[in-house]
């Protein structure tokens, strides 16, 4: 029997009935807005992503509490390094913040830690606490939190086709066998479903070189809220109007 959980809108003008039997399995979300949301409050740019980062505190728990199995955040973009040298750091800086005062906690709920994205280019403070949190959850079987990270769409691509060509050239893999399915294995993603939905915040409507492969047949959310106000019950909505949308791939219903 469907299981179904009844919740209001946060401004109380809506109930709503979320179905579930059918929560995406992946979500990707692009965080975006913290300035913005600072800036309407007369705050630092880093008072926003510090708000930013309770956000993911709380979207990370609903996900596990809803039964989503991957969660994939764009932290920091292979652009982002355009920034000015002292948002980079602060940014940096969060993440490692986060790791040190959530790890026990994240481990305790069974989430995986996953990255996306070149490390090698991060600040090696990062890099290291980082590997730490990929190594004490890598064996937990609950939600896959894949952080984006120092990430851009088309260089995953890039760097997919040339882990692949050495893998032709040393005869590992042949050229007629190279298919969809071989390549995703390529991919930061191998072995994750793709997501079913992506979120971006802020008003923003664009794809902004995140998950191109993959985003192939997501279903796309947009939404005004900055960053540091998207609460758990945004997500809900979120996935409600997911899961009133029909999804084809391509075929008829
Ligand atoms: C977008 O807002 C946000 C980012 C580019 C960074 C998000 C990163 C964090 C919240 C912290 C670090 C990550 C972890 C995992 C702890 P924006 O600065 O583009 O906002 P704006 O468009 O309003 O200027």
């Amino acid at each position: 029997m469907a299981k179904f959980l009844n919740f209001f809108t946060s401004d109380k003008s809506e109930e709503i009935t979320l179905n579930m039997d059918s929560i995406p399995k992946h979500i990707g979300i692009i965080m975006d807005g913290n300035g913005r949301w600072a800036k309407a409050k007369g705050l630092p740019r880093s008072a926003g992503h510090k708000a930013g980062v309770e956000t993911i505190r709380e979207v990370l728990v609903e996900c596990n509490d809803l039964g989503v199995k991957y969660l994939t955040i764009y932290a920091f973009s292979s652009e982002n390094w355009k920034r000015p040298k002292d948002e980079v750091n602060t940014l940096m800086s969060l993440l490692v913040q986060y790791l040190r005062k959530e790890l026990n906690e994240i481990h305790k709920e069974k989430v995986v830690i996953k990255t996306l994205g070149d490390l090698s280019a991060l600040p090696e403070l990062c890099v290291k606490e980082i590997e730490d949190a990929k190594e004490k959850t890598k064996d937990n079987t609950g939600l896959v939190f894949n952080i984006a990270l120092n990430y851009g769409g088309r260089d995953e691509i890039i760097h997919a086709v040339k882990k692949l060509y050495k893998d032709v050239e040393s005869g590992k893999v042949k050229e007629e066998e190279i298919d969809k399915e071989i390549f995703e294995q390529y991919l930061y993603t191998a072995g994750m479903p793709d997501p079913d939905i992506i979120i971006r915040t802020s008003g923003e409507q664009r794809l902004s070189n995140f998950l191109p492969w993959q985003s192939t047949y997501s279903e796309f959310w947009f939404t005004d809220i900055n960053w540091p106000d998207f609460k758990k019950d945004t997500l809900r909505k979120a996935i409600y109007d997911y899961q009133n949308r029909e999804r084809r791939f391509g075929g008829v219903k």
